[in-house]
C-alpha cells in the first residue's frame, strides 16, 4: 500500500464499509473493514465511526471519499430520503474533515457507483450518455456523458404513474411486496423505458446488490437500449469515493480554476 492512496467509504443503510483504494486497479488495496451502521445515523454518530475506520490504517494518509445516499452540493447535504433527516443541511464535507482530520470530500452514492463503472467497470470507454442506476433501498442514479458525471441526477425520484419511481422499482419494493422477478419485471420495463423516453441514452447499467441476480430480470425487459449488470457490485462505491477524492484534490492543487465572472 502507498500510503498517498486514496480511502473510500461506502455509508449504506446497513454498512460502512471503507478501504485504501489502489486507483490503478480500481480495487481495494488491502482487505476492507466493515462497521454496522448504527441505528441512529446522524452525521455526528457516522464521523465517529469514520474516525474508527481509519485508524484501522495508520499507514494511508491520502484523502478520503465518502458515499451519501442524498443530494450533496459542494459537500452539503440537501436531501436525506432513506437516512436521517438530520443530514439535510449538514456540511458533511466540513464535519467529517474537522473530526478525521482528513481531507474528505463526500458524493452521492449513485454517483460514486456510475463513476468506478465508467471508469473500471461495465461502462468503461463507453462515449455518450450512460445512465447507471442502482437497485436497492432506493434507487440511485448516476449520469456520465463521455466519462464526465452530471451529479445528483436522483432519477430514483421520478414521479411515475402517480408514485416516486422508487418506491415501486427498487429493490426493497420488490421484497416488500413480495415480487417474483417476472412481476418486477414488469415495473422494471415501465421505469427504464420511461428513463429511455426521457434521455436517450446510449447505455444503461444496473447497479445495486441484486445486480448480482441480474439474469433473473434483465433479459425480461424489452428496451431499444443496451442495458448491463455493474461489474463492481459492492465495491463500487467505496472505489468510486476515493476516485472521486483523489480528483478532487488534483483539482484543488491546480491553478486552473474556473474563469471568473469579473476578469
Ligand atoms: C436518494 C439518492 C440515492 C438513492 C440510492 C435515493 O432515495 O435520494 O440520493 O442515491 O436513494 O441510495
Amino acid at each position: 500500500m502507498s500510503s498517498s492512496q486514496p480511502f473510500g467509504i461506502d455509508f449504506g443503510g446497513t454498512g460502512i464499509k471503507g478501504a485504501p483504494v489502489d486507483l490503478s486497479r480500481g480495487d481495494f488495496a488491502n482487505e476492507r473493514v466493515r462497521f454496522k451502521t448504527p441505528h441512529k445515523s446522524t452525521p455526528r454518530a457516522i464521523a465517529d465511526i469514520f474516525v474508527e475506520l481509519l485508524a484501522a490504517f495508520p499507514a494511508c494518509t491520502g484523502p478520503v471519499g465518502v458515499t451519501v445516499p442524498g443530494v450533496v452540493r459542494h459537500g452539503v447535504v440537501h436531501t436525506a430520503a432513506n437516512i436521517d433527516r438530520a443530514w439535510i443541511g449538514t456540511d458533511a464535507d466540513a464535519l467529517f474533515t474537522a473530526a478525521t482530520g482528513r481531507d474528505v470530500h463526500v458524493v452521492n452514492d449513485a454517483d460514486a457507483a456510475g463513476l468506478a463503472e465508467v471508469r473500471y467497470g461495465a461502462a468503461r470507454g463507453r462515449r455518450g450518455l450512460v445512465i447507471v442506476t442502482t437497485l436497492g433501498t432506493g434507487i440511485g442514479s448516476a449520469f456520465l456523458y463521455d466519462g464526465v458525471l452530471i451529479p445528483n441526477s436522483e432519477l430514483g425520484h421520478l414521479e411515475i404513474d402517480g408514485h416516486d419511481a422508487e418506491t415501486r422499482a427498487s429493490n426493497r419494493a420488490r421484497e416488500k411486496d413480495n415480487l417474483s422477478w417476472h412481476e418486477w419485471a414488469k415495473r422494471l420495463q415501465r421505469y427504464y423505458r420511461t428513463l429511455e423516453q426521457l434521455f436517450s441514452p446510449d447505455l444503461f447499467v444496473v447497479g445495486g446488490g441484486v445486480s448480482k441476480q441480474s439474469a433473473q430480470f434483465l433479459p425480461l425487459l424489452d428496451l431499444d437500449t443496451e442495458i448491463v449488470p455493474a461489474t463492481l457490485r459492492n465495491n463500487a462505491g467505496a472505489v468510486g469515493a476515493a476516485l472521486y477524492a483523489a480528483e478532487a484534490e488534483m483539482v484543488r492543487g491546480t491553478d486552473r480554476g474556473l474563469p471568473t465572472s469579473s476578469p
